[in-house]
């Protein structure tokens, strides 16, 4: 685990002044995520697969180097056009979609996918969280003639839908048993909200022990109707960054999804997440440098505002992200001037070492929407920037 010191961020800037960058970036640190693949494979239980959450990682060329050095070809992607580029990119990715695609959406991936890329399909696993979803999906094999792997989506407490054990997955299972173009691949259970639980009278243990007997009990209905051996070789889906540290054995799951914890933004400081260091930043030049904050139309204040405090006010190219200032230390963003997406304005120490085209470094919040933000990904690889990538161009 290595700190964020001042000679790091000096460093870094050094290397995009030497790369010529003059315009805001995102940048992932190489030897830091590394190190955070290597921790999140370490503490893996024996046996457990890992998927890579693709939407928290928007990035092809991030995603295949993590897919390499985490010895992984699983991905979880969350809209259509990310499923292909995903698979544009590394042609035997298995794709699980961490949500439901609504029918039309599936209707079209189908129908977009050329034919020699027809065989592809069986690699994706299309999440199904009602019997009416179900309905649809096999109204759609038999319409196109694509046999389609489904996995379903359990209610292990989360309630953002999906279907709890019982009658309803067991009339689902049969159906699925006695359809011939459509298979059970697996089930996914999310469960981001356990770390979140107040600390109130056991209630996190009991949320975490019902989530995994809620689980539980869809894999022992999933074996009356299908037999162990296809329960135990599916897909078994659990976790997300946040429970990924919970997980001990592959009793019930036998993968885990995770995608920002390897590049860790401020959302995943978390205390079971202390492991892992923040690998991505965004780097904004500084265009302008004031000595006074100068706020709009002072001077026919006639003294309303009173005197300008003595601090250095700065605008940066762009701005307005999901993101906290975390260099130089002491900028702040300001009420009275508020928020820009072309020229954000900070302000920070009087004596604060910073002159125009110097860059501000920030972290992001969340990695998903905001890494798309960024047509420019610079790797640094603890030296010099070895690369530049793009990002994918959909939304999450
Ligand atoms: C179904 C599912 N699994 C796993 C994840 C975990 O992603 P991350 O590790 O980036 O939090 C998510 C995130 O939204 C999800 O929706």
């Amino acid at each position: 685990m290595s700190r964020l010191t001042r000679e790091y961020f000096i460093g870094l800037q050094k290397a995009l002044h030497k790369k010529a960058i003059g315009e805001p970036v995102l940048v992932i640190d190489m030897p830091r995520l590394n190190r955070n693949i290597d921790k999140l494979r370490a503490d893996l239980p024996a046996d457990m697969n890992y998927r890579i959450v693709a939407k928290s990682l928007p990035i092809p060329n991030l995603l295949s180097h993590i897919a390499k050095r985490a010895h992984t070809n699983r991905f979880m992607s969350f809209n259509a056009v990310m499923t292909r580029q995903v698979l544009d990119h590394i042609p035997k990715a298995d794709v699980l979609h961490g949500k439901p695609f609504t029918v039309a959406a599936a209707a079209q991936f189908l129908q977009d996918l050329p034919i020699s890329r027809r065989a592809q399909v069986k690699q994706i696993q299309w999440l199904i969280d009602s019997p009416a979803r179900y309905q649809q999906y096999a109204n759609l094999a038999r319409k196109t003639g694509h046999d389609l792997q489904l996995n379903l989506e359990i209610d292990v407490g989360l309630h953002r839908g999906g279907l709890t054990p019982g009658p309803e997955l067991e009339k689902l299972l049969q159906a699925l048993a006695a359809n011939r173009q459509c298979h059970l691949a697996g089930f996914m259970g999310y469960e981001p909200h356990l770390p979140k639980l107040p600390n109130l009278q056991g209630w996190p243990a009991r949320a975490k022990n019902g989530a995994w007997a809620l689980y539980g009990a869809a894999l022992d209905q999933a074996r009356a109707v299908f037999g162990a051996a296809h329960v135990a070789n599916m897909t078994r889906n659990m976790g997300g960054s946040p429970t990924i540290r919970m997980y001990k054995n592959t009793d019930l799951a036998n993968e885990l999804a995770a995608g920002s914890a390897l590049v860790k933004p401020t959302d995943f400081d978390t205390r079971l997440l202390r492991v892992f260091e923040a690998a991505s930043f965004i780097a904004a030049p500084v265009l302008k440098v004031s000595r006074k904050v100068h706020f709009p139309a002072a001077e026919f204040a006639d003294g309303l505002m009173g005197t300008p405090p003595s601090e250095t006010s700065i605008f940066t190219h762009g701005g307005y992200w999901m993101a906290t200032p975390v260099f130089p230390k002491g900028l702040a963003y300001n009420d009275i001037f508020g928020r820009s997406t072309n020229q954000d304005f900070m302000t920070g120490p009087a004596k604060l070492a910073i002159e125009p085209d110097d860059f501000i470094f920030l972290r992001p919040h969340q990695s998903e929407a905001v890494f798309l933000q960024f047509p420019k990904v610079a790797v640094f690889d603890g030296r010099k920037i070895s690369d530049i990538w793009a990002p994918f161009s959909v939304s999450a």
